[in-house]
Order: structure tokens, then C-alpha cells, then sequence
């Protein structure tokens, strides 16, 4: 792909610059909807299966023409078509980024520009052969009542993506067996599962792109010599990989095998097999619709047009945020208690995405990248940290999940959740002028406000989906590669060194602090 500028670099972000230094740092919200009529149409949108208001954002017309100017000079586009084209975005790694790929729909011919990986037209067939036959197993599993416990075993990309969507998805998913999600190396977490489950009716899913991450091959083994020291003998049933290096799994012992390809990143993998344990509970059919929700997005941000193009707004709302307004944060706040895992996965999304320092090139940047992403469900937040969000001397932009209908009966509930998000949203925006004090809320706090008509696996598809690209969008603006990691290796390395002195008191070498804390937890 031919270079493309910096963004602090071009044209557009002078003109932002000024813009924002002519004004638009004080830009006020309450004086916007005063003077515009129309505010919210003109900043809201229905995109496949998600309505957003960004009416209660910093932004007017003038601010968003400008972000779009910064986005055409960036060539977000082109980045955009090149990543859906099959060209090697991941350059670090010298890969395709291919997880929309995942979610195509079997009868749709995916067209390639040149310079796309060799055999392409293979690997999309495999990926929609292991689609298919991952769904089979599915649904054997579903049918098979012996099974009565799903345990995934897996961290960060290979937890949070199955984990949060079945937690989500719960209204949809089998009442015949209970699901166990094993990430953290620490002990405590899968001995509380094995207390609850029994060898002859549980199914372990090892969940990880390389069968090599430590926590991951630690927790497997212990669950295997759980298994076989409880008289379990058939691995083959009672086992099965979700892996890129099938034949590691297969050394570790496991024949069932569900494979995938390196173009899928671990923060993108839940639609690929890693999503197996989501398979299970909602079956073959849930689990297309939430590939075709997601689908439905990924054409959306093919071929909207900027201006109508969701998933381009918000990322030039990110970057609108964190470099010219200097927020360093944004809370999530879905309130539907069933995504109460998505923070978390946006989390990695996000942050393992985008917190980088240097661009694609390796190059040192001068400005500002990923802000932290954090949050907690509606309501509880609101008696948590939506003190700190009202009152606090830091702005943080908010993200306000809401969905229309709720998935239970009981009366009263779901009016007063609406009503909650409604008016914290209200409340931010508005302020309290007229109080002094203790009692004064600035107000003139942005939110975005996401509307899913239902919470099920089309929409969740389409909201994830969303945000991949978002953050596609921000890392392209940046001029990151959104799609390596190295900054997580360091850490493993030096566990690597210490774990063996934790045994052998050995501190040679050591700085002070990490010797003496050693000698305490010896
Ligand atoms: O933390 C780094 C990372 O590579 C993540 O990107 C990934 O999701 C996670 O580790 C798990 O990796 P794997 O699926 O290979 O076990």
C-alpha cells in the first residue's frame, strides 16, 4: 500500500487545530440544541441493527466536515478497502487481516485486489468449511444430554469474545447445559470449576490461536490430569481444539480439532472457532445470525458514504477527543445487565489495538493514541464512579448502551432502566447551573447513546462489529498498526526468568524492589 500521510501532518488537522483554538474547545452543548432544531437528526443514524445519537457530542457541522477532510487526506479509505481487498494491513506481521472473511455469508464472492495473499479463494472455502463443520459439532454437542458442562479454557482474545457474547446472548442460549470460562492462570479459578463439574459429562474447549500461551497450556494440562485422575479416558470426547496450530493440540493429545488461519487476530477471533463454546449455547443458527448481524455491518462500512458511515464518525469522534479536546478516557455504560462482560472485551479491543506509541513504520509519534476504555452496567455504575463523571475535574465522554425491548416479564423494570440511562445522559449534557456548591454540575458532558431494538445475536454481531471498525478507523487515522501486540511479550519473558527463583530464592541480578518483594512472597 502506497504510504499514507500523518495525520498531524496534513491540511485538515491545521484546520481543526484552528478551529478548534477559534471556538470549538468551548463548545457547548445545551447552546447547540438551543440554536439548532434539528441537532438530533442531524447527528443521529440507524446503521444495521444499531440506532446512534451522537447529537450530544462536541461537535457541529463545521467540526464534522473537517474530520471527514481529515479522513479522506488520510486515506482511511483506501486503508479500509486494502484491509477488505486481502493486502497484508498487518505489516509488522506481514499478514492479511481477514476476520470480516469469518462472517461472510457462504454465497458471496469476495473480491480481491491485487497483491492479496496467495490462494485466497482456499482459504475463504476452508474458513466456510470449518464454519460448517464447527457447527456440526455444535449441534452434536447441544443434542449429546452426557454433557452436561462446557468448560473454555483460554485467555484474552480466546475468553473475553465467547465469554461476554454468551453472557449476553443468555436469553438464547440452552437451559441443558451450564458454560465455564477458565482464563487466569491463577489456580483458585479453575479449581472453583472443577468443584462444580464432573469428568464423564464435562467438555473442556482450549481455546487459543497458538496452543502456546502459558496460562492457557497450564490450565489445559491441569485439566486434563483432573479429568484422567477422576477416571475419564476419552480425551477425543471430552476435548477439543480451537486452534491455528492444530498440531500442537494434537502433541498435547486432542484429536478435535477446529482450526483457523493467522489473519485472524486473537481480539477478532470470536468469529472464527474460538467461538465454539457460543455455538453451544446458542446453536448453529443463533450463531449465523450473529455472523450475519455482523456481516450486515461490515457492508455498511464498506459502502456507506462518509458522512453516513457510522463506524468512521465515531473514530473521528475518538480522535476528535483524545487529541484536541485531550480526554484521556471513555466509559462504557451498557445498560443491559447481560453485557456486563463487554466493557472488558472492548477493552482488549481497543487498548490492545491501539495502545501503541510508535506507527506502522516503527516510527516515534508525537501525539496522543489509544485513551483508556473502562466501564460497568447501568445502573450499578451510577452508584459507583458517576459521581467522578458528574463532578470530577476530568471529562470523560460517555457511551450509553440501551436496548429497546427487555428479554424478561417482570413489570416495572425495564421502563426505570430506560429512564436511568435516558436521564444520566440528560444529566451530563444538562448540568445543574443554578445550584452552587457542593450541588453544582457543570454539565456540557458528551455522550453517545446506542439504541438495539432487542439484545440477540444479530444485533450483538452488528455491535461488535461496530466497533472493530471503529477502532479500525481511530488505529488508520493514527496510523497504527492496529493488529500486533508486542508490548504484551515483555512481561512474559521476564515471568519466564522469575518463576524459577520464586523456587530457588536466587536474586542475582535483580533490582532492589522486585528481589525484596520476591524474598516476601517466597
Ligand atoms: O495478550 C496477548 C495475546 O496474544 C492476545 O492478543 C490473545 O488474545 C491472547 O494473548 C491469547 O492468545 P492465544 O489465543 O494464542 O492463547
Amino acid at each position: 500500500m502506497t504510504p499514507r500521510p500523518r495525520c498531524d501532518q496534513t491540511a485538515a488537522w491545521a484546520a481543526l487545530r484552528r478551529h478548534f483554538d477559534g471556538g470549538a474547545r468551548d463548545f457547548d452543548l445545551r447552546q447547540a440544541f438551543a440554536a439548532e432544531a434539528g441537532r438530533f437528526e442531524a447527528f443521529s443514524q440507524q446503521a444495521p441493527h444499531v440506532f446512534a445519537d451522537l447529537s450530544k457530542n462536541r461537535i457541529d457541522a463545521a467540526t464534522q466536515e473537517l474530520l471527514l477532510a481529515l479522513a479522506r487526506e488520510c486515506g482511511v479509505e483506501r486503508h479500509r478497502d486494502a484491509m477488505f481487498g486481502g493486502e497484508a494491513v498487518n505489516g509488522t506481521e506481514q499478514r492479511a487481516v481477514l476476520h470480516f472473511l469469518l462472517r461472510n455469508p457462504a454465497d458471496v464472492q469476495v473480491q480481491w485486489s491485487s497483491g492479496a495473499i496467495e490462494n485466497i479463494a482456499d482459504e475463504a472455502s476452508e474458513a466456510l468449511a470449518t464454519r460448517e463443520a464447527m457447527l456440526a459439532y455444535a449441534e452434536a454437542v447441544r443434542a449429546d444430554d452426557a454433557i452436561t458442562d462446557i468448560v473454555n479454557i483460554g485467555i484474552g482474545g480466546s475468553d473475553l469474545g465467547p465469554q461476554m457474547a454468551v453472557l449476553a446472548l443468555d436469553e438464547f442460549t440452552t437451559r441443558a447445559k451450564r458454560f465455564h470460562f477458565v482464563s487466569n492462570v491463577d489456580g483458585h479459578e479453575l479449581a472453583a470449576v472443577l468443584r462444580q463439574v464432573r469428568p464423564h459429562s464435562t467438555l473442556f474447549l482450549i481455546a487459543s490461536k497458538t496452543f502456546a500461551t502459558r496460562e492457557t497450556m497450564t490450565n489445559a494440562h491441569s485439566a486434563r490430569r483432573w479429568f484422567e485422575a477422576g477416571g475419564g479416558q476419552d480425551i477425543a470426547r471430552h476435548f477439543a481444539a480451537l486452534t491455528t496450530h492444530t498440531a500442537a493440540a494434537q502433541a498435547f493429545g486432542i484429536t478435535t480439532c477446529f482450526g483457523f488461519r493467522d489473519w485472524v487476530g486473537g481480539r477478532y477471533s470470536l468469529w472464527s472457532a474460538i467461538g465454539l463454546a457460543l455455538a453451544i449455547a446458542i446453536g448453529a443458527s443463533g450463531f449465523r445470525a450473529l455472523l450475519a448481524g455482523a456481516h450486515a455491518m461490515d457492508e455498511h462500512f464498506r459502502t456507506a458514504p462518509p458522512a453516513r458511515n457510522l463506524p468512521l464518525r465515531l473514530g473521528l469522534l475518538d480522535v476528535w477527543y483524545r487529541n484536541f479536546h485531550g480526554f484521556t478516557s471513555r466509559s462504557i455504560a451498557p445498560y443491559h445487565s447481560a453485557l456486563r462482560r463487554l466493557p472488558a472485551y472492548l477493552q482488549q479491543l481497543e487498548m490492545e489495538s491501539n495502545g501503541k506509541r510508535v506507527d506502522a513504520q516503527g516510527r516515534a509519534l508525537p501525539y496522543a493514541t489509544s485513551p483508556v476504555v473502562w466501564g460497568e452496567p447501568g445502573t450499578n455504575g451510577q452508584h459507583a464512579f458517576f459521581q467522578m463523571l458528574h463532578q470530577g475535574s476530568d471529562v470523560v465522554p460517555l457511551e450509553f448502551i440501551a436496548v429497546k425491548q427487555a428479554g424478561h416479564e417482570l413489570p416495572g423494570h425495564h421502563p426505570q432502566l430506560l429512564a436511568n440511562a435516558l436521564a444520566q445522559a440528560q444529566a451530563f449534557m444538562q448540568g445543574q447551573a443554578d445550584a452552587g456548591g457542593h450541588r453544582h454540575f457543570p454539565g456540557n458532558r458528551p455522550s453517545t447513546f446506542l439504541v438495539l431494538d432487542r439484545l440477540e445475536p444479530a444485533s450483538l454481531g452488528a455491535l461488535i462489529a461496530l466497533y472493530e471498525h471503529r477502532v479500525f478507523v481511530s488505529g488508520s487515522l493514527w496510523g497504527l498498526n492496529s493488529f500486533d501486540q508486542f508490548g504484551v511479550e515483555l512481561g512474559k519473558l521476564l515471568a519466564k526468568d522469575l518463576e524459577p527463583r520464586l523456587a530457588s530464592g536466587d536474586v542475582a541480578g535483580l533490582d532492589g524492589s522486585t528481589a525484596g518483594l520476591l524474598r516476601r512472597l517466597r
